[in-house]
């Protein structure tokens, strides 16, 4: 400080020396004082002298900061603890697990490093030979692990990306580019147009949005819900927060849900990490109720009757929640209308918020199941009518056909909400300003596709139609290559992007060998077919897969990667299954 100011003075002195003539009296009554030389000294001489004098005042304050620095310097390296360690840091980021990327996606992520490197070494020096490789059964790393579409091949659809370009790019070198028309069709011209002029008010994709999300895209979103569900199922703009992908918004609602330690949530099991993640870290309880695998992953009254009656009555939970997720991750179950009427009911008669998770809505393959929505539900069964349903439904960009995982869209409808509940989420979402723009974007073009008569439509249609296609047939793949291992079995991945199988020899050699290396028998199993075939898969434990002391055993597979890469999977599979058993049996 002390030299700063020193410095500011000097830079003062030397601003004022340019002054009028008071000041170059002034000055050199100064520069007699410092130098005790008459002022009869020839006047650039003092010039020179006074300039000298500056300099050397400044290398004597940079001389000084310096040695300041250099001691703050010495200190600071001295003191080398840590004001942050994983003791003192927050306790429930420490307990939080999330297995999609956990212990086996690391070790993928290691051996693909190495392979990169072997295949490095190999290019530069040809006479090597790649039999060397400490991985010869594969050359690739396959991942299965994260429904993530795009990661593993599947590509764009074009008009959302027509219309995202445009939208993005500056209207010289997009909308109004005199050459546009012979880039870009007319509706994708039109539609960005619409959204830059209305959607966005003419500022661009840059700008922060409303925090619940740009108007004209919730309205995008109404329309959609009206589509879905019949126009006679009340839907409100207001009541509809876009958010960066549906993690977001769960994030938003589990937050206002958990108040204290004993709130709990009652989650699926098995279950999408987020929600056992987002729990953990609010400190609040999850309280699991089990699928029936017996009955094609299926939920039953009885089981959620029991669950919550235990969390209440035993631990003294207070149930404020619950989630369901259809179609099902990790089960790749499609659930019945009747089970999501009974779910509605179930929530509504115990004050419970329904957490409505409807990402893969959109992905139904099996041709005697149909996607029903709780919305429409708790429309059918009088409860959204005679408001005695609080619901929640999420959506994504990021599944679908769409795959858009990276762009972060999504949106949380609100059904039966107080209203002041409703305005706390808003300061909620407030303070995180506003979602994602390029997200909100492709929310509103998920919702509102090109219009029949575009020229763009049947095309459009028509690469939508050959990814569920070709996701429908490696659903198919998956499952009948998967029932042909023995010791595997596997419920019919009806919709999703996931199956579930269980292992139903685990040998006890193998589960010896994990317990010694502390690690589930299937986390054991998953890391040999990662080793053994370059396949990344999430052991079933990290999604709490059965009751305890069902010794259940198993992975989840996403089928997102190519038909080619998901039927040489399978037999890769089958091949490590059978060395597997044969080597703990
Ligand atoms: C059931 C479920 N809900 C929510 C999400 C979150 O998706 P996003 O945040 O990308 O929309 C996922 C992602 O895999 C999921 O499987």
């Amino acid at each position: 400080m002390k030299s700063l100011s020193c410095r500011r003075s000097l830079s003062r002195s030397k601003g004022s020396h340019s002054g009028g003539r008071n000041n170059k009296n002034r000055n050199k009554n100064k520069i007699s004082m410092l130098t005790g030389v008459s002022t009869t000294i020839p006047r650039c001489v003092l010039v020179l002298l006074g300039w000298y004098l500056h300099f050397y005042m400044l290398v004597l304050v940079d001389a000084s900061t310096a040695a300041s620095t250099s001691a703050t310097a010495a200190t600071t390296t001295t003191n080398t603890k840590k004001g942050l360690t994983v003791e003192s840091m927050n306790q429930n980021v420490v307990k939080m697990e999330y297995a999609v990327r956990g212990a086996v996606v690391i070790e993928a992520d290691r051996i693909k490093e190495e392979l990169k490197k072997e295949h490095d070494a190999v290019t530069a020096d040809i006479s090597s030979s790649s039999s060397s490789s400490l991985y010869p059964h594969f050359k690739k790393i396959v991942y299965t692990n994260i429904g993530n579409p795009q990661s593993v091949g599947q590509q764009p659809l074009t008009w959302p990306r027509q219309v995202l370009a445009l939208v993005d790019l500056p209207d010289h070198l997009g909308v109004d580019h005199p050459a546009i028309a012979t880039i870009f069709p007319d509706d994708a011209i039109r539609r960005a147009k619409e959204i830059k002029a209305i959607g966005l008010e003419g500022h661009g994709s840059g700008s922060y949005s409303h925090s619940k999300g740009v108007q004209l895209f919730r309205h995008d979103v109404v329309s959609f819900l009206q589509n879905r569900d019949g126009p006679m199922v009340p839907t409100n703009p207001e009541h509809i927060f876009l958010s960066n992908g549906a993690s977001a918004a769960i994030a938003n609602i589990l937050t206002v849900l958990i108040a204290d330690s004993t709130c709990g949530v009652m989650i699926p099991l098995p279950q999408y990490q987020i929600y056992s993640a987002t729990i953990d870290l609010l400190g609040g309880r999850k309280v699991g109720y089990y699928l029936d695998e017996n009955n094609e992953w299926n939920l039953n009254l009885n089981e959620l009757e029991r669950s919550l009656k235990q969390a209440q009555d035993e631990d003294g939970t207070n149930v404020k929640g619950f989630v369901l997720i259809n179609p099902g991750n990790p089960t790749g179950g499609v659930l019945s209308k009747q089970t999501i009427q009974d779910v509605v009911q179930f929530c509504s008669k115990h004050n419970l918020v329904l957490l409505a998770d409807e990402v893969y809505q959109e992905n139904v393959y099996d041709e005697s199941s149909e996607f029903y929505s709780c919305k429409r539900a708790a429309y059918d069964t009088g409860l959204l009518q005679s408001n005695s349903i609080e619901l929640v439904s999420f959506h994504s960009t990021s599944k679908g056909v769409y795959g858009e995982c990276g762009r972060r869209g999504g949106y949380m409808e609100l059904t039966g909400f107080d209203d002041t509940v409703i305005d706390q989420l808003y300061k909620l979402a407030s303070a995180s300003l506003c979602s994602s723009l390029d997200g909100q974007i492709m929310t509103s073009i998920m919702c509102r596709g090109p219009n029949p008569d575009d020229v763009s439509y049947e095309s459009h249609q028509q690469e939508k139609l050959d990814i569920f296609n070709s996701l429908k047939k490696r659903a198919k793949i998956v499952e009948q290559g998967l029932a042909a291992i023995p010791g595997i079995s596997c419920q019919s991945p009806k919709g999703a992007m996931y199956c579930f199988p269980s292992i139903t020899n685990m040998p006890p050699g193998a589960i010896e060998e994990a317990q010694q290396r502390k690690i589930a028998p299937d986390t054991l199993y998953a890391l040999s077919l990662l080793e053994r075939t370059g396949i990344v898969v999430v052991p079933a434990s990290g999604f709490g897969q059965a009751p305890p002391g069902s010794n259940r055993y198993g992975f989840r597979t996403t089928f997102l990667p190519s038909e080619q890469d998901m039927a040489r999977s399978v037999t890769a599979i089958k091949d490590h299954h059978l060395e597997f058993v044969q080597k703990y049996s």
